[in-house]
């Protein structure tokens, strides 16, 4: 006995107005069907069979998964007909989770409650919700004794039927043997002329079986995204639960609703993170860590007691502790920075490693350096480290002083202690705890007179 979870995700999605097909549309950078093959990861199940359609090929481009096999369902003939394009994907006594592409958010111990409902007396489970807007939505329809009759959809309702708040999220679990006896059974004698899936319920019912349900904690869980709308609403409403839940984690956050994760965010304690910042890829985030208003943080890591000032951008950057950054630095990947280094306004680093306590505090550009300890470089200095071919490598002692204005010009080694006149174009290696500098005698002539205006 296998768990196989079929994620419907075949659907065109119009209402997107887009060349996106729905399923790829963005939740916090991720394509909505990716989220639910996560999801359907975290239940470690056997295989998940996603039923593609529309922009087939680019829906397999862009999503990944273990176990993860595609299935086409050329013709979109209903939720049902997209279960059946499935069937060789289970056996008999599988249990089959029946997920939607463009449902993104539903909760893992949600499913788990799920599908402990089935067994071999209850082959069919449902995930239901009361809603006070129950519209559009399949209705749960219930007898005397709140047994589940059948889901009766929208537009082949009865006025009674239309009041019944609770619905259908369309996730079910049911065993593969009757699921696919249900399915061969289908019709689509309805107002759509669609194959409904939600028709094997009532085929349950009346084969004997109670149909068990259960309902998701947060609403948000079984919102389902069908236009531009819905999805920025449904993005909201998501950062806003990752911002709850970082603040759980004990981060000060100035304003919840002006951050935005879109990836994985770890933090130590007592981190402070002002507004409007954002945090993509993997971010890990030491004790004491204070993150300035409107910065951007790309795959990095930073350790205890670092302030990244505002309006930075970092990535691909691994940042030591008592490490000072921005405002407005750019760190680009691959960037070093060791304990309490400084990188200042206006300063671009590229693939550089900064030593311990070193500082490139205004103006500057270090790319493809190694950079010692306790190093000064002066407002406005550059590595040229690009010769229009091949890119090359600029190494600086510990404890050098770089005077302002000054262009590295790589491969370059500058020894430890040296100093660096300002001015200078360095092109040859600089002597250790030497100065060195490149610059014309300064002149004055004595006696020059200032031009005078010419009468016209
Ligand atoms: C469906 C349910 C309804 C439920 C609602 C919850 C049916 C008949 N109705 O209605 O009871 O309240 O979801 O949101 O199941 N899809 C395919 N192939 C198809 C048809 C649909 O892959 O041939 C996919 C769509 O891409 C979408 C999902 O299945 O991801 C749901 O289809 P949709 O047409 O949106 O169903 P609803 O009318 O919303
Ligand atoms: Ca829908």
């Amino acid at each position: 006995m296998a768990l196989k979870v079929v994620i419907l995700a075949a659907g065109k999605g119009t209402r997107m107005r887009s060349k996106l097909p729905k399923v790829l549309q963005p939740l916090a950078q991720k394509p909505l069907l990716q989220h639910v093959i996560d999801t359907a990861q975290q239940l470690h199940c056997d295989e998940v069979i996603a039923v593609i359609g529309h922009g087939a090929e680019s829906v397999k481009l862009h999503v990944t998964g273990d176990n993860l096999v595609f299935t086409l369902q050329e013709q979109q003939l209903g939720t049902g007909h997209a279960v059946v394009m499935a069937n060789d994907f289970y056996s008999d006594n599988d249990t089959v989770l029946i997920l939607y592409g463009d449902v993104p958010l539903t909760a893992k111990k949600t499913l788990e409650d799920l599908l402990s409902l089935v067994d071999e007396k209850h082959p069919l489970a449902l995930l239901t919700i009361t809603l006070d807007d129950s519209s559009g939505y399949g209705r749960i329809v219930r007898d005397q004794h709140r047994s589940v009759q059948a889901i009766v959809e929208q537009k082949d309702a009865t006025l009674d039927q239309l009041l019944i708040k609770e619905v259908n999220t369309g996730i079910m679990a049911v065993k593969g043997a009757l699921l696919r006896s249900w399915l061969a059974a289908l019709k689509n004698s309805n107002a759509q002329g669609e194959y409904y899936l939600t028709d094997i319920i009532a085929m349950a019912v009346k084969d004997g079986y109670s149909v068990p349900t259960t309902q998701p904690v947060h609403e948000m869980e079984v919102l389902g995204v069908n236009d531009k709308l819905q999805l920025q609403s449904l993005e909201r409403k998501y950062q806003r639960t990752l911002a709850n839940a970082l603040m759980d984690q004990g981060a000060t956050l100035i304003d919840a609703n002006r951050l935005d994760i879109r990836g994985d965010v770890t933090i130590g304690q007592d981190v402070l993170i002002d507004a409007d910042v954002i945090f993509e890829g993997r971010v890990v985030l030491g004790e004491n860590v204070e993150i300035g208003a409107h910065c951007i943080l790309k795959n990095v890591t930073i350790a205890d007691n670092t302030i990244i000032h505002p309006f930075s951008h970092v990535e691909g950057s691994v940042i030591g502790n008592d490490c000072i950054v921005g405002p407005y630095a750019r760190l680009r990947p691959g960037t070093e920075l060791a304990e309490r280094a400084r990188v200042g306004n206006f300063v671009e680093t590229k693939k550089s490693k900064i030593g311990s306590g070193s500082k490139i505090s205004h103006l500057s550009y270090i790319g493809d350096t190694i950079m010692g300890a306790g190093v000064n470089i002066g407002a406005g200095t550059i590595t040229c480290n690009y010769d229009g071919v091949n890119k090359h490598r600029t190494v600086i002692g510990d404890n050098v002083f770089i005077g302002s204005d000054s262009q590295l010009v790589a491969p370059v080694i500058i020894g430890a202690g040296a100093t660096i006149g300002a001015g200078s174009t360095i092109t040859k290696d600089a002597d250790a705890n030497e100065l060195t500098l490149s610059r014309s005698k300064q002149l004055t002539l004595k006696g020059w007179s200032k031009p005078v205006k010419k009468p016209k």
